[in-house]
């Protein structure tokens, strides 16, 4: 077995608990959710989605008081992006976002953009990181109807203050949509206290479920003027031709992915046993140890922010006449698994000066060790010589 420091990608290994709830789900349960009538494998479908349902929305300081309504469940978070931005943003409407985004927020971005949606970039610092002000700026020029951003960067893992863009969304009346995929699990959010329009999330990083989970925490007055894009059976009103507005069927057509949220709601129970500050903790010192690690390497450049202040265990690095693409592979047969290139975020590498080559990025996560990373210093040393 390899040593796996590519979680930034997906974290892994998962605790055991996650593949045990998929594997009972599937072997002994198996009910449809709300397709059936009153037998016991029915009710414990339904038990255990909306027990899901509630963990998120405490989870994540979900609104009317974590009123598990809010929540709806989608397969990643690029489709709880989706269908946030495609479902509000119209012709004529202005939407402001940051030069450090993921494809998952610049495509539709840029596709909405195409059918008439204003788009405006708020340029970065070259370590990734929107200074407020910039924000400020473009809000004294003009009104917007909605912002939207990542938490942190999957690239260079910086962290952005989002205490204060949101006071300043809030100010403005903007509605601000938050892209949580690298914090999730990792910092503490609330979504209220954010003020957030809509809190989209990955259930197979930070929260260390299975793929093909995510969603989206909902503030009401928001969810209210989304239009749905995807419609269809619900399992619910089944008398009506139109979809309802009722959440959370208004945004959950279709049968869900029960086996994976089987297995997300055995890891929230994980998190919460394990405890969020125990898990920044354990990532924050690993991160340490591995820069104090990179500092005696001559000739890297690491990409974002040079110490573990206002960052996440996300590294991306470059040798001087190394392709990363190449020394990700010598390394992969070597036994370690990173990721190198563009990582579905060409606009983040303009920003940090590594487009269009890329870099390699080595992501941490609460299972490795520190023997782990001295073993991969070591074989990046080698490859590198
Ligand atoms: N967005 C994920 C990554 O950065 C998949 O690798």
């Amino acid at each position: 077995m390899g040593i796996y420091l590519n979680n930034a990608a997906t974290t892994w290994p998962k605790p055991a608990e996650v593949a045990e709830a998929m594997s009972k789900f599937l072997l002994r349960g198996g009910a449809n959710l709300a397709r059936g009538a009153n037998s016991e494998r029915d009710l414990n479908t339904l038990n255990f989605v909306l027990d899901c349902r509630f963990k998120l929305a405490e989870f994540f300081n979900g609104y009317e008081d974590c009123d598990p309504r809010y929540v709806t469940f989608t397969g990643n978070i690029t489709e709880s992006l989706n269908i946030v931005l495609r479902g509000y943003l119209k012709p004529g409407m202005k939407v402001l976002t940051s030069s450090m985004e993921h494809n998952a927020v610049m495509r539709p971005l840029r596709f909405l953009e195409q059918q008439g949606v204003e788009l405006k970039v708020l340029e970065c610092e070259p370590d990734g990181f929107l200074k407020p002000e910039r924000l400020r700026e473009a809000l004294s020029e003009s009104k917007y109807d909605l912002m939207v951003m990542s938490h942190a960067s999957n690239v260079c893992g910086t962290v952005q203050d989002i205490n204060s863009i949101a006071e300043i969304c809030s100010e403005h009346n903007l509605n601000l949509v938050l892209d949580t995929a690298q914090t999730a699990g990792v910092l503490k959010l609330d979504a209220v206290k954010l003020n957030l329009a809509a809190l989209c999330f990955t259930g197979h990083k930070g929260l260390m479920g299975p793929q093909g989970t995510g969603g989206i925490i909902w503030r009401p007055d928001f969810a209210s003027q989304v239009t749905p894009i995807i419609s269809g059976g619900t399992g619910s009103f089944s008398h009506l031709e139109y979809q309802p507005e009722d959440l959370p069927d208004k945004f959950e057509s279709g049968t869900p992915n029960l086996p994976g949220i089987a297995g997300l709601n055995a890891a929230l129970d994980w998190l919460n046993a394990t405890g969020i500050n125990k898990i920044a903790a354990r990532e924050h010192e690993l991160g340490e140890y591995f820069l104090s690690k990179l500092k005696n390497f001559n000739g890297l450049k690491l990409s974002g922010k040079q110490d573990m202040n206002g960052r996440l265990a996300v590294f991306s690095i470059n040798f001087d006449g190394f392709d990363n693409g190449i020394l990700a592979d010598e390394l992969s047969r070597m036994g370690f698994e990173t990721r190198p290139g563009l990582h579905c975020s060409p606009s983040a590498h303009k920003t940090l000066n590594t487009f269009p080559g890329g870099s390699l990025r080595v992501s941490l996560g609460y299972f490795n060790e520190r023997e782990e990373l001295d073993k991969f210093i070591d074989a990046l040393s080698g490859a590198v010589k």
